[in-house]
C-alpha cells in the first residue's frame, strides 16, 4: 500500500535465490519497517527471475515476477535495482545496462566488484548513479559502511579478517570434533553449510575477492583480485591443528592486508595482501571466531585496533546488508558517499608486495624417518636459507606412525617467504622425508 504523504520509490529485484527471497520477504511482508527507516514508500514493482514457473518460498503478488529484464530497463519509474545475480557475466553487462537506464544499484556480487569494480564505479559516476555493495563483503557485518564512514578520518594501516564462513566452519569443526578435513567437508555439505562445489570457498578465492574489495576502499588499489596470493585449507590435517594448539595457536584462514612505507624508489607505499591458513595466538580475538562466523580486525592510525564480528553469509544476514543499502540509496546517503569512494591518496602510489618478499614466522611439519641425524639434515637446509628455528617438537608417541614416519614440527623466527619456499623444496627431496612438508604462517 502506498501513502500520499511520502515519495514512492519503485524498486526491481533481479535474482531470487536464497538472499533474493529474504529481501523480497521483507519488502513484501514488512513494508512499514523499510518505509519508516527510509522516509519513503518503497514499492517492489518487479522481480526478474530465469524461471517464472518455479515455486517460491515467499508469496509474490500476481504479475510481479517476470523473466524479461526489459520490464525493468524500459520502465522509467523504477529507479533502484537490487541486483543479486552472481558471477561475472551476464551480471556485468546487466549492471552496465541498468546504469545506462538510469537505475541506482544495490548488489552483493563480490566476484564482479572485486574484478570489475573500478570500471563499474566509474560508469556509475559518469551517469550520476550509485552502486551500494555492503552485502558483497562479510554478509551482515557492516564493514563497508565502517570503512567508508566510521573510519573515514583514518589512514588504514592493516586489517586481518576471517572472510570465508565455509573455511572457518570446517577448521572449527575439525578441531572440536577431532575429524579430518574430508569428513567435515562432507558433513558441511550434507547439512547445507558448504556449497555442492565449495572450491572457491576452500581454496581462498572467495576470501581474496572480499579482501580485494576492502583493499580498494582502504588503499585505493585498482588491481584485479587475481593478483592476491592465496593458499587454501585443503591440505590441513587434524594433527596440524593439534600441534598448533600445543604451541598456543588456533589455525584460521586469514585474509590480510598490510601497508608499509617502501624502502626502494618508485611507489612510496607497499601493500602485502594474502589469504592463507595462519596460526593465530589463542589470545587474539580472531582465534575465538568459530563456525561460519566472519570477523574483520581493522587498524587505523587514529582509532587504533577495531573489531567487527557477525554472520558472513546466509539469507537473512546478507539481506540485512542489502536492505541497509536500499535505505542508504533511497535516503540519498549513498549519493553522498559513493562519489567519495576511493578517496584515499595511495591509489597509483602503492606497490603490491611480491609474496616471496613477505616476512613472517612459520610452522612446518615434516613426516620423517625416526633415526639419528634427521633433525640435523633438516636444520642444516633451513640454516643455509637463513631460516632460524624458534622451537621444535618431535613427539615420542603420536598415534600410529604412517609408513614408519613420525612428525617433526618446527616453528621459526621471522623469515622471508621466498627462503621458506626454496628450503622446503630442497627438504622435500631428502630421502628421510616421507610426505610433502606442510607449512603455515604464524601471526
Ligand atoms: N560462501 C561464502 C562463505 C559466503 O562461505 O563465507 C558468500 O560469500
Amino acid at each position: 500500500m502506498t501513502s500520499d504523504k511520502t515519495v514512492t520509490v519503485e524498486i526491481a529485484l533481479i535474482g531470487m535465490g536464497t538472499v533474493g527471497t529474504a529481501v523480497a520477504r521483507v519488502l513484501l511482508q514488512e513494508p512499514h519497517r523499510m518505509d519508516r527507516r527510509s522516509g519513503s514508500t518503497l514499492h517492489l514493482k518487479r522481480i526478474v527471475v530465469n524461471d517464472i514457473g518455479k515455486a517460491r518460498n515467499v508469496e509474490v503478488p500476481a504479475g510481479l515476477i517476470t523473466d524479461r529484464i526489459d520490464d525493468v530497463l524500459e520502465d522509467p519509474d523504477i529507479t533502484l535495482a537490487i541486483q543479486l545475480i552472481g558471477g561475472l557475466s551476464p551480471a556485468k553487462e546487466l549492471m552496465m545496462a541498468l546504469l545506462d537506464a538510469g537505475k541506482d544499484i544495490v548488489t552483493a556480487n563480490k566476484a564482479l566488484l572485486a574484478d570489475e569494480g573500478m570500471e563499474l564505479f566509474s560508469h556509475a559516476r559518469q551517469r550520476g548513479r550509485t552502486i551500494a555493495f555492503e552485502g558483497a563483503v562479510a554478509g551482515g557485518i557492516p564493514i563497508v559502511n565502517a570503512m567508508l564512514q566510521g573510519l573515514a578520518a583514518n589512514e588504514i594501516t592493516q586489517f586481518s579478517a576471517i572472510l570465508n564462513g565455509t573455511s572457518n566452519f570446517i577448521l572449527t569443526e575439525m578441531a572440536v570434533c577431532e575429524q579430518e578435513y574430508a569428513a567435515v567437508l562432507k558433513r558441511a555439505q550434507d547439512e547445507g553449510y558448504a556449497e555442492a562445489d565449495p572450491a572457491l570457498d576452500i581454496n581462498g578465492t572467495d576470501a581474496a575477492q572480499k579482501l580485494g574489495i576492502l583493499s580498494q576502499l582502504a588503499f585505493g588499489i585498482k588491481w584485479n583480485s587475481e593478483v592476491i596470493f592465496r593458499q587454501g585449507i585443503e591440505s590441513i590435517e587434524l594433527t596440524d591443528l593439534q600441534f598448533a594448539d600445543e604451541f598456543g595457536y588456533t589455525v584460521k584462514s586469514l585474509a590480510v592486508a598490510r601497508r608499509s612505507a617502501s624502502s626502494s624508489g618508485g611507489p612510496s607505499q607497499v601493500l602485502e595482501l594474502y589469504v592463507a591458513p595462519t596460526l593465530v595466538p589463542h589470545n587474539n580475538p580472531l582465534a575465538r571466531v568459530s563456525g561460519a562466523y566472519n570477523a574483520v580486525r581493522v587498524e587505523g592510525d587514529l582509532v587504533g585496533d577495531t573489531l567487527y564480528y557477525g554472520q558472513g553469509a546466509g539469507a537473512k544476514p546478507t539481506a540485512s546488508a542489502v536492505l541497509a543499502d536500499v535505505i542508504e540509496t533511497v535516503t540519498g546517503r549513498a549519493g553522498v558517499t559513493f562519489p567519495q569512494l576511493l578517496c584515499t591518496e595511495y591509489g597509483e602510489n602503492i606497490l603490491l608486495l611480491n609474496p616471496e618478499q613477505s616476512r613472517s614466522r612459520f610452522y612446518f611439519r615434516f613426516m620423517v624417518e625416526d633415526r639419528p641425524g634427521v633433525l640435523g639434515d633438516i636444520a642444516g637446509v633451513l640454516g643455509e636459507h637463513d631460516i632460524s628455528i624458534a622451537s621444535v617438537i618431535q613427539p615420542e608417541f603420536c598415534g600410529p606412525s604412517r609408513n614408519q614416519a613420525v612428525p617433526l614440527v618446527i616453528m621459526t623466527h621471522i623469515v622471508r617467504t621466498g627462503d621458506v619456499m626454496e628450503a622446503l623444496k630442497r627438504i622435500d627431496q631428502l630421502a628421510v622425508i616421507h610426505e610433502p612438508s606442510r607449512s603455515m604462517r604464524v601471526m
